[in-house]
């Protein structure tokens, strides 16, 4: 029997029994559990095969609960709350004592936000608790945007509601603060121009190199299992391979060349938002083509186009 299914009452009973499931968001699907339950939460980490130093964001139904998970708010943060929420930002903050360690990692800040997305809100509305939820794949591997992904990355799992594809199909932006100004800790689907627009300049703190201060931005992430290269001018790349099953994953412009076997264009249109979206499921059908390798094409720096350059880059890592 499928374990994908549209029942939020199931979703509440296992919930409320200390399983994990699951969950749509706006942004990806999360591997979803109450905060409050060690196991839970244990169980998130295993199944995830996650370092427990890497901590996990907590999801609330309404910023009126945030100062049950955090405190201290610095005031930037309550603009960006009120401008986003419901929203792909995710504000790491002072955490309240009553958070577990096991959901921080022993840090003393917390990751927070209210996810988009009417089912998962609906959920969240009948909890008497928060959900802790990691993007539903294993360590290391493509961010699920659609059920089927979750279903087929974790086969023992009790559940995954139902919830379509994700309309954002990249993680939250993650901001946090020092001295009360905001910094940039993840590029996500939320732009940085439109973080800018309402707090002004961000700092960015974004190095795989230094310790990560999000342990998602340890260099070997979001990777396709088939060799990936980013490049600006795929068709001068192409001409270097030969005797290569090769797949191409471009913006806005197909490439007319016999050696490409499959190719994915984002978004004809030339819009960053749409192929944002299309960014993760285009890799996961080129990663189940056994090519030989994907050339992938360096997009615009702006806007989103940075958070697809950025997650296209990780993929090239080994
Ligand atoms: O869009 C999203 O954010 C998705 C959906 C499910 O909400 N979730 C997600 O979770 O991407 P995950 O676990 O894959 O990424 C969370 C990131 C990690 O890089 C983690 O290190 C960082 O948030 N993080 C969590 N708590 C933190 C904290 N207290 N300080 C710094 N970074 C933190
Ligand atoms: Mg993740």
């Amino acid at each position: 029997m499928s374990l994908i299914s549209n029942s939020i009452n199931k979703a509440v009973d296992l919930l409320n029994k200390e399983q994990i499931i699951g969950i749509p968001t706006e942004t990806v699907y999360g591997l979803a559990g109450n905060i409050y339950s060690q196991k839970a939460i244990q169980s998130i980490f295993t199944m995830k095969q996650r370092p427990t130093f890497n901590p996990l964001i907590v999801h609330i139904k309404s910023v009126k609960d945030l100062p049950e998970i955090a405190r201290d708010i610095p005031e930037k943060a309550l603009m960006l709350a009120a401008a986003f929420w419901p929203g792909p930002l995710t504000l790491v903050l002072k955490k309240q004592t009553t958070i577990p360690d096991l959901v921080t990692g022993g840090k003393d800040t917390v990751a927070v936000r209210v996810p988009n997305h009417p089912l998962t809100l609906a959920l969240l509305n009948q909890l008497a608790y928060p959900l802790a939820a990691p993007s539903a794949n294993p360590f290391g591997c493509i961010s699920p945007t659609k059920a089927e992904h979750v279903a087929n990355y974790f086969e023992d799992l009790s559940m995954v509601l139902e919830g379509g594809d994700c309309q954002r199909g990249i993680e939250s932006t993650i901001i946090g603060f020092e001295n009360e100004e905001p910094v940039l800790y993840r590029l996500g689907s939320l732009a940085t121009e439109d973080i800018e627009a309402i707090v002004g300049a961000l700092k960015m703190i974004m190095h795989d190199d230094i310790a990560p201060v999000a342990p998602g931005m340890l260099s070997k992430h979001y990777a396709p299992l088939t060799t990936t290269f980013l490049i600006t001018n795929v068709a001068e790349m192409l001409n270097t391979f030969s005797n290569k099953k090769i797949g191409v994953l471009v913006f806005q412009n197909g490439i007319y060349n016999p050696k490409i076997v499959e190719q994915e264009i984002l978004s004809p249109t030339g819009n960053l938002v749409e192929a944002a979206s299309q960014l993760y499921a285009a890799l996961h059908r080129l990663d189940k083509c056994k090519l030989d390798l994907i050339i992938a094409e360096r997009f615009p720096d702006v806007g989103l186009g940075k958070t697809i350059n950025d997650r296209l880059q990780r993929a090239t890592k080994k």
